[in-house]
């Protein structure tokens, strides 16, 4: 009992939140994602003491690895890529918990040796039988995989002991396959067990969207179709597709960023004030207003998309898409990807949210700009205003994380001339402590059973509901129009929004 001390119950709702006992095994974990991120994370998680003593990390692969060479293998993905300091304490006592499991998906006996080792675990370091699988492998076996885990009897825990699946992107290719995946999954695990990973979900700067609306009052009150005049989405990156052409072929831009990212942050910006922060009443309010999203009529008009061509990036020459090692060179890839949406709602009918990405772009930046509306009566003379822009409040994701406001300002000066200003708040100048990594807070929020920052499947179903038409529209529309590596995209899209009569924001 706290006896309703206000400052201590403050106190002690602060209290690091430290995981149970568990494991985690990662199947896939000689993969690219395993050692950028995967690893690190638990290796920085274990460095802020956020796990439990007897944690234990199992790794399944198609290696003929003993305990001690997959121990190097992490060893090395968390010297290179961690966030914190290397402790050699820190290490040594994770590195206890570490077993690898030869195999590949379909082999039944390497499935009774994860449960095996499993159990050894259990008595060994006390992980209480509390384990997550990661699925970081490929999306045609995330099937396979869960199936496995149910015919081999480890799907489910004993007694109080959880069992929980934690899933990549891309959840599905279109609202059918989706709902396909959805189903097998929940055929083995408890709609409550399954974790698909959102990372933006996971970056400070995207619950930050919460605080900044929920936690303050001079915000929330402007924040609808009377004062913005729309809304602009953006992730774009300056990497083309590196080693990922497997993958990315076939896919495209809409699906692997449009889809999940760009959708979720249009949720939280757009969604109504939640009736607390528990996972059940923010799936509630993302997925009404998900519900309320509507494409326009003419996507002809209103989406875009491009591939980019060869050109120039931070000084240095890059191959176009169709010149890159594994495309096919008639492959009609989105690169590049602009959707304009509507919300069909009370808050927003009649504010256009304009969402765009893609790759080899000017800069690599993620921003949410909400573009408010031109004052209604302007009592300055029209050339003391003609470099005044409109009001915008900027969400800057990634990099230089934080929060941007632009207002009109009186140029010092005898006339009453008045041109845009920005205030500014950055993470790193307001806060000492660094961010943690979105893998890095996923992870721990796996562990410790909270929901909240993963999408439900029933999110992931609208999404694709979204999304699907504009990818039947473009399959029967021809090529995609090439842009130039290294500048903003293809003319298309600066025309999509100039017939609004607005333009896209240079970040
Ligand atoms: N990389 C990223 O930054 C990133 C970002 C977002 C989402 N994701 C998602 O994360 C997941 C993993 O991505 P990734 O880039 O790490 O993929 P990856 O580098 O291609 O790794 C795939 C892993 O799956 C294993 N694997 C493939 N087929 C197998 C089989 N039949 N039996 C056993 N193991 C098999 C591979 O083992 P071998 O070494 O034996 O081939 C490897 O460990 C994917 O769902 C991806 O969409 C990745």
């Amino acid at each position: 009992m706290t006896g309703g001390n206000p400052l201590r119950d403050a106190q002690d709702r602060r209290l690091p939140r430290i995981a149970g006992p568990s494991g985690l095994v990662i199947f896939g974990v000689t993969g690219d994602l395993s050692r950028k991120k995967l690893m690190p994370a638990v290796y920085d998680l274990a460095n802020r003491g956020l796990l439990p003593p007897g944690f234990s990390l199992i790794g399944f692969a198609r290696r003929d690895w003993a305990d001690q060479d997959f121990a190097q293998v992490v060893h090395d993905a968390v010297r290179e890529h961690s966030r914190t300091p290397f402790r050699e304490e820190v290490w040594q006592q994770l590195a206890e918990g570490f077993r690898f499991v030869p195999g590949e998906f379909s082999d039944d006996q390497a499935f009774e040796n994860l449960g095996s080792t499993i159990e050894e675990l259990d008595k060994a370091r006390g992980t209480g039988g509390n384990f997550a699988f990661y699925l970081s492998v490929p999306p045609k076996f995330f099937p396979k995989v869960v199936r496995q885990l149910k015919d081999h009897g480890l799907s489910e825990g004993r007694g109080d002991s959880w069992r929980r699946a934690v899933i990549e992107k891309p959840f599905g290719h279109d609202l059918a396959s989706a709902q396909e995946l959805n189903k097998v999954v929940h055929e083995v695990f408890r709609p409550s067990d399954v974790f698909r990973i959102d990372h933006y979900l996971g970056k400070e700067t995207v619950q930050n969207i919460l605080a900044l609306r929920f936690a303050n009052t001079m915000f929330e009150p402007l924040w609808n179709r009377s004062y913005v005049d729309h809304v602009q989405i953006t992730m774009a990156e300056d990497i083309g597709i590196g080693g990922r052409a497997g993958y990315y072929d076939g896919i495209g831009s809409a699906r692997d960023v449009i889809q999940n990212h760009l959708l979720q942050l249009l949720a939280l910006t757009a969604m109504e004030e939640p009736a607390s922060f528990d996972a059940k009443a923010l799936v509630a309010e993302k997925l009404k207003v998900l519900m309320a999203v509507k494409l326009p009529q003419d996507l002809g008009k209103h989406t875009v998309r491009g591939q980019y061509a060869h050109g120039w990036q931070g000084g240095e020459e890059v191959l176009g898409y169709l010149e890159e090692e594994g495309i096919d060179p008639n492959s009609t890839t989105d690169t590049y990807a602009a959707i304009k949406l509507e919300i069909d709602n009370r808050r927003w009918a009649g504010v256009p949210f304009y969402l765009r990405t893609g790759k080899r772009l000017g800069r690599r930046v993620t921003e949410i700009a909400i573009v408010f509306q031109r004052a209604p009566y302007s009592p300055f003379d029209t050339t003391d205003t003609q470099e005044l822009g409109q009001n915008a409040l900027v969400i800057r994701v990634q990099p230089d994380e934080g929060v941007t406001i632009r207002f009109g300002s009186k140029v010092p000066g005898t006339s009453m001339e008045i041109r845009d200003v920005t205030m500014d708040f950055a993470y790193g100048e307001s806060f000492t402590e660094s961010s943690p990594e979105a893998y890095e807070r996923l992870l721990l929020d796996v562990l410790l059973g909270d929901a909240n920052l993963f999408p439900r499947h029933q999110e992931v179903e609208e999404s694709w509901r979204i999304l699907d038409p504009v990818e039947a529209f473009w399959e029967n529309a021809g090529k995609p129009e090439q842009y130039t590596a290294g500048t903003w995209g293809p003319k298309a899209a600066q025309e999509m929004l100039a017939r609004d009569g607005r333009s896209w924001r240079r970040p």
